[in-house]
């Protein structure tokens, strides 16, 4: 199941905010369109992010009066969130090319998220053990990457393989990225998978013998750093308790070379009534104060490894996600060779 194609003039999607109960989908052909659905989490996700992002800047080729049009475009469709730096990494991207090549540009980048995925999805799966109860988090399966997912894919690869994993998928509050769209994936792909409420996470790692945890990721910084949705902090913090590995699955376009460390990542802060309210309904009293941050940052020092379509970081991430910076391309040749 795509969530985000090229429609002929416009950007096809799958709006994630009515999965599971309703497969709409529905096409951005302005930039407001194309904002509006990254702002609301219609796609979501941060590969899926980026991609249908580069897509929209294609839109924006199409719809904008002249240059000065199409560049405040591409500033705002890059500023619609804060914390996943693939959406930067695609406009820093499309902004090389030729005025009219956006499309075949954006087009690239999504052929090359499901070569990115597979790569991923090989390399994790050596470290998920037979027959575990694997923790995630969040949703990082295909509808977030726009290909074949990154630690979901791993999961799902570790199934492809025979390793019988069963997923623990916590709910994700506020916005149930787990409960709405992981069980959902996990269910289309045949991998058993057991939903639980965030507030179980560490008594689940214990009583059903969670053997590792995998997650995805927003944005790395250059030691490893990690942030990743809200909650994902409580999970690695619940896993070194436990001594149970915890491993990130990211592309290389995830990592941020330019922080140092995970402290400067910004945060995204949302509506209030993401947690005063769910589904329309309210489940605290009006003008309750709320603290809403999207997401946290997971200090590498809780982080066993990263794994990239380059194969699995290990520490120290200094030196291992260094080696990404400055030998891409030698590692790929390398690969290409295998
Ligand atoms: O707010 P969301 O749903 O976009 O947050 C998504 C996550 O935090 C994912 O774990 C992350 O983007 C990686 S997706 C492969």
């Amino acid at each position: 199941m795509e969530p985000v194609w090229w429609d002929g003039d416009a950007v096809g999607y799958i709006d994630q905010r009515r999965l599971p109960g309703s497969l709409v989908r529905a096409r951005a052909a302005t930039v407001d369109e194309v904002v509006e659905a990254i702002r609301t989490l219609a796609v979501r996700g941060a590969p899926a992010i980026g991609v249908f992002a580069a897509y929209g800047v294609a839109v924006a080729r199409r719809t904008a009066g002249g240059d000065d049009e199409f560049r405040a475009a591409v500033a705002r469709i890059g500023a619609a969130r804060p914390t996943a730096v693939n959406l930067r990494w695609a406009m820093d991207r499309l902004s090389g090319v030729e005025a009219g090549a956006e499309l075949a540009e954006a087009l690239a980048i999504h052929e090359e998220q499901r070569d990115v995925d597979r790569r991923i999805a090989e390399h994790g799966a050596t470290l998920l053990p037979e027959g575990a109860a694997v923790m995630t988090y969040c949703n990082t399966g295909p509808l977030a990457t726009g290909a074949g997912g990154t630690a979901l894919g791993v999961i799902i690869e570790a199934a492809r393989l025979g390793k019988k994993p069963r997923a623990i998928v916590p709910e994700t509050r506020p916005l149930l990225q787990g409960a709405r769209l992981t069980t959902f994936e996990l269910a289309g792909a045949g991998v058993p998978a057991t939903l639980i409420a965030d507030g179980a996470v560490a008594w689940t790692m214990r009583t059903l013998g969670v053997r590792c945890a995998i997650v995805g990721a927003d944005r790395i910084a250059r030691n490893g750093d990690t942030a990743n949705k809200i909650g994902t902090l409580a999970v690695a913090i619940a896993a070194a308790h436990h001594r149970i590995p915890f491993y990130v699955a990211a592309p290389r376009s995830t990592i941020d070379f330019s922080l140092s460390s995970g402290e400067r990542i910004p945060i995204e802060e949302r509506d209030p009534d993401e947690v005063r309210r769910f589904g329309g309904v309210a489940t605290a009293p009006d003008g309750t104060p709320v603290y809403n941050p999207a997401f946290d940052v997971t200090p590498s020092c809780l982080i066993a490894g990263i794994v990239t379509e380059f194969g699995v970081c290990r520490p120290p991430y200094d030196e291992s996600i260094g080696d990404l910076e400055t030998r891409p391309s030698k590692l790929l040749a390398e690969l290409a060779k295998r």
